[in-house]
């Protein structure tokens, strides 16, 4: 006996048309929780380590190659589609002559590592090994035929070859198998079209397997949906909905408090210290981490952010691409553009925009200000509507603020321009030249009052 591992292949199927999903985009790529459905795929298939991914692909082939332009796997294409049999011969070639090969769906996301690993174990290198379901109603799948005496697998017969009593059956192929490649390459090319259908289906190797006294073994998934296909808008918006109830749950174990976990979107990764609180309708795109004791308000949309502790954002913020340092004060209403990194304890308030801007500790801006491209020092205080005049039409400027300004309501900074340490600059005013240390500097016609000044009257 040798213990030797095998090599572990992993062929994804994703040559369909998908045209149930209504759509010019290839149905691989549509997306559940901002990843494509083959991307999900991938992801699991890699989790097993294998030695090589191979997806087979045919409707918008270019177009799903593209998308995966990052990803090490090789790809096969099936010009036309001939069935899941004929899909998986084209791999053939490219299999490692002794290894075993793992079959996943492209279109079957969220398929659990749990679940490849046990099918894997089974399988032992050897074996046929199958992942089956029991599904209350199962029209459309294939079926599991089992030997009336001794309860082993004798074949798969799809739905539109089955007898009426073969569509009683409740137990389902899920598509997902494993099979040693030397029986591949014997079993593949033996199949037929021979069927309703004139499809070459790969479930047809289940017979040839019995037939050589290869064990087929089978192993069911811990959750129903792990085995869910996507075929339509209202499939995908339901295994969304699936996808994210388990993210959920993982953050509420870990100690998140969610005032509803029915309502908050994760699309990538979201990284929780102890004591977060997130309100409703929140949305966390590409990686977020938030430190201990952050607050997010509710209605926030927050994307590749890394938020310090005890960081309170206030309802209806948008930030995006930015560091937040410990103890700041967000929203509500605040829009924080990519490349801003706010210092500890600043105070973003309402109608705030702030981009590409670097603010110092313990600054504020409160109300009704658009801070581009900034370099802002500690204690300053940005009056309400104050504006950085960053962008003439064609380039773009720096504002440098420094230390303990203060800028009055109503400001308008034309950049490039510097406000030395302790400025003060008057409320309304023009700044276009650089401004002296600890000074008050406003722009500012004088004010006048016309004593025997008259109303226009209209004439009786
Ligand atoms: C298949 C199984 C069925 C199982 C069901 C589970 C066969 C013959 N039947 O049926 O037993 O219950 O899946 O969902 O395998 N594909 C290709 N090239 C092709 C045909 C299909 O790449 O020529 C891909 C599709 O893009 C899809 C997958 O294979 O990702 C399954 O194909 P599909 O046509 O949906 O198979 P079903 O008829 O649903
Ligand atoms: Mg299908």
């Amino acid at each position: 006996m040798h213990t030797e591992e095998k090599k572990v292949n992993v062929v994804i199927l994703a040559a369909g048309a998908g045209k149930r999903m209504h759509s010019m985009l290839p149905k691989v790529l549509h997306e559940i929780a901002g990843r494509s459905l083959l991307q999900h795929v991938v992801d699991r298939g890699r989790s097993l380590m294998p030695d090589k991914i191979c997806i087979v692909i045919g409707h918008g082939a270019a177009q799903v190659k593209h998308s995966m332009l990052a990803e090490d796997v090789n790809w096969i294409l099936q010009d036309q589609q001939l069935g899941t049999g004929h899909a998986l011969l084209q791999a053939l070639p490219q299999l490692d002559a002794n290894g075993v090969t793992l079959v996943l769906y492209g279109d079957v996301p969220l398929i659990s590592q749990g679940t490849l690993q046990k099918l894997m174990t089974v399988s032992a290198g050897k074996y046929c090994s199958l992942l089956t379901a029991v599904f209350d109603n199962p029209f459309g799948y294939g079926r599991i035929i089992r030997d009336f005496e001794t309860g082993e697998v004798a074949a798969i017969v799809e739905q539109k070859d089955a007898t009426v009593d073969q569509q009683k059956i409740c137990e389902i192929n899920t598509g997902i198998m494993m099979i040693p490649n030397v029986r591949l390459h014997s079993w593949l090319p033996e199949i037929s079209n021979n069927n309703s259908q004139r499809e070459y289906y790969l479930t047809d190797i289940i017979a040839l397997a019995v037939r050589d006294g290869v064990e087929v073994k089978t192993i069911q998934a811990d959750n129903y949906w792990e085995v869910l296909g996507v075929n339509s808008k209202t499939q995908l918006a339901k295994l969304e909905r699936i996808y994210q109830e388990n993210y959920s749950r993982e953050l509420m174990e870990k100690g998140v408090r969610l005032m509803d976990p029915e309502r908050i979107d994760v699309r990538g990764d979201l990284n929780c210290g102890s004591d977060v609180s997130i309100d409703i309708n929140c949305i966390f795109e590409g990686t977020v981490t938030l430190g201990n004791s952050v607050q997010i308000g509710a209605h926030c949309v927050l994307r590749n952010v890394r938020v310090a502790s005890g960081v309170i954002i206030q309802p209806f913020c948008m930030i995006e691409d930015a560091e937040i340092e410990e103890a700041c004060k967000i929203g509500p209403y605040a829009r924080i553009r990519p490349g801003t990194k706010l210092a500890s304890q600043v105070h973003i308030g309402n109608f705030v925009e702030v981009k590409n801007s670097q603010i110092g500790p313990y600054s504020k801006a409160n109300h009704l200000s658009y801070i581009g491209d900034s370099t802002i020092g500690q204690h300053v205080n940005i009056g309400a509507g104050t504006i950085t005049c960053n962008y003439d039409g064609v380039n773009k400027y720096r504002t440098v603020i420094e230390d303990d300004v203060f800028i009055g309501s109503d400001t308008q900074l034309i950049a490039p321009v510097k406000i030395a340490r302790g400025s003060t600059i008057g409320a309304g005013s023009t700044i276009t030249k650089e401004t002296p240390e600890n000074q008050l500097t406003l722009s500012r016609s004088k004010q006048v009052s016309i004593a025997n000044w008259r109303r226009p009257e209209k004439k009786k």
